[in-house]
């Protein structure tokens, strides 16, 4: 049960960037809660940090709100504040100290400070005030330069009166700047909460780029245990193409994992999807609907993993082609095509010239295609058709 402003006597406030927040952060809320046994603990992220500067191409003050809404979620008695957003300038402890003091006139409040933020305590704006009105809880690591704690602790406690408490805590050894570095490389699902790390990889926040072993994992819930088999051929044979013909394989091996992640839904599903991202059918999407996980797929992608537009694309054209594909298009068109687990007739065909004649393969692959639906009884694509006649004026040109 939420307790009242009244209610609240003892409140621990633990301040910071966030940026981003991760395990480690979780650990020493656990142990506040425990060691301090607060009635309420608000984490509150900074605006502006008084100290440092923000790292350029930070996610904004709300996105590390949301992220900490994220990180601290199912703690019994930790709430986020937004205290610090709605000021203006920068976020000094001092003045989050004084609203609240108005807003919980009862309460004893203590700051949850590192060791380094204690011996430097002194550079804080009005740290007099603070050490004199608030009890500092020193989060201190046991192999942590005890004797300097123990005499700053006491020079405060002689000049200023100040309660200062020492919790024993060894913090997960992570940093955020060295997590913001693993983000960009691929890594960091093991050093943040799976909500995070999502949402993260939802913004491509600080350039972050998802593990594929993560990506893989989402993909594969989202498709049927018979489709998972095709997609991870598909991943391979993109990846080989794309380091064969010059590609990043990375971007590759993220649009062959999820390239059919709407293929299995039904036709009124993939309605429901066109509608909640603004797609409008054609009129051979209208008569195919199997046309449709194209596009749902990459409107999705890009909603769920934040795919940059190349990806996109390449998940958006790899059923019907069109005419002037990229490179990253081709590859996913021909990686669909050809994929290992791939047997019908024809395939061994584009499969013999992917790795020699990406153009002639394309060709080949949409010919057998037109034809395939032309025996059907129906007709061609439009995309397709327009893509063949784009691919048989290249290879004319060639010739020449
Ligand atoms: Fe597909
Ligand atoms: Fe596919």
């Amino acid at each position: 049960m939420k307790k009242s402003e009244a209610d609240i006597k003892n409140l621990v406030i633990y301040g910071g960037s966030f940026n981003p927040p991760h395990l480690g952060h979780r650990e020493a809320v656990h142990t506040a809660l425990e060691e301090l046994q607060p009635d309420l603990l608000l984490v509150i992220p900074d605006c502006e940090p008084p100290h440092k500067q923000m790292e350029t191409g930070s996610p904004s003050p709300e996105e590390r709100l949301r992220l900490c809404e994220l990180n601290f979620a199912g703690l019994d008695g930790v709430q986020i504040s937004d205290l610090e957003l709605r000021r203006t300038g920068k976020s000094y402890s001092y003045d989050t100290v004084l609203q609240l003091q108005e807003i919980y006139p009862d309460a004893r409040l203590t700051l949850m400070i590192g060791t380094d933020m204690l011996l430097s305590f002194e550079e804080w704006y009005h740290f007099e005030y603070l050490l004199q009105h608030c009890t500092i809880a020193v989060l201190a690591r046991e192999l942590d330069d005890e004797d300097a704690l123990r005499q700053t602790a006491e020079q405060f406690q002689n000049q200023y009166g100040a309660d200062i408490c020492l919790v024993q805590h060894t913090p997960l050894p992570m940093s955020s700047t060295d997590i913001r570095g693993r983000l960009r490389a691929r890594g960091g699902t093991d050093l943040l909460q799976e909500d995070v790390y999502r949402e993260i990889i939802r913004k491509r926040l600080y350039g972050a780029q998802p593990e594929l072993r993560w990506l893989r994992e989402q993909a594969y819930t989202m498709i049927s245990a018979k489709r998972i088999a095709h997609v991870a051929g598909c991943e391979t044979e993109a990846v080989s193409l794309a380091m064969h013909w010059g590609e990043d394989p990375e971007a590759a091996a993220e649009a062959g994992i999820l390239h059919d992640i709407t293929k299995g839904l039904s036709y009124k599903e993939q309605l429901k999807l066109c509608e909640k991202y603004d797609i409008i059918c054609d009129t051979d999407e209208l008569k195919a609907p199997k046309l449709l996980h194209a596009r749902t797929g990459a409107a999705m992608a890009r909603d769920l993993f934040g795919i940059p537009d190349a990806v996109y694309e390449a998940i958006r054209w790899h059923t019907t082609g069109k005419p002037d594909m990229t490179l990253l298009e081709k590859i996913i068109y021909i990686a669909d095509y050809i994929e290992p687990t791939r047997d019908f007739p024809g395939v061994e065909a584009v499969r013999a010239i992917a790795y020699t004649d990406l153009d002639a393969a394309m060709l080949t692959g949409l010919r057998q295609t037109i034809e395939e639906i032309r025996e059907g009884g129906t007709e061609p694509y439009i995309d397709t058709l327009n893509a063949c006649q784009w691919l048989e004026a290249r290879m004319n040109e060639r010739r020449q």
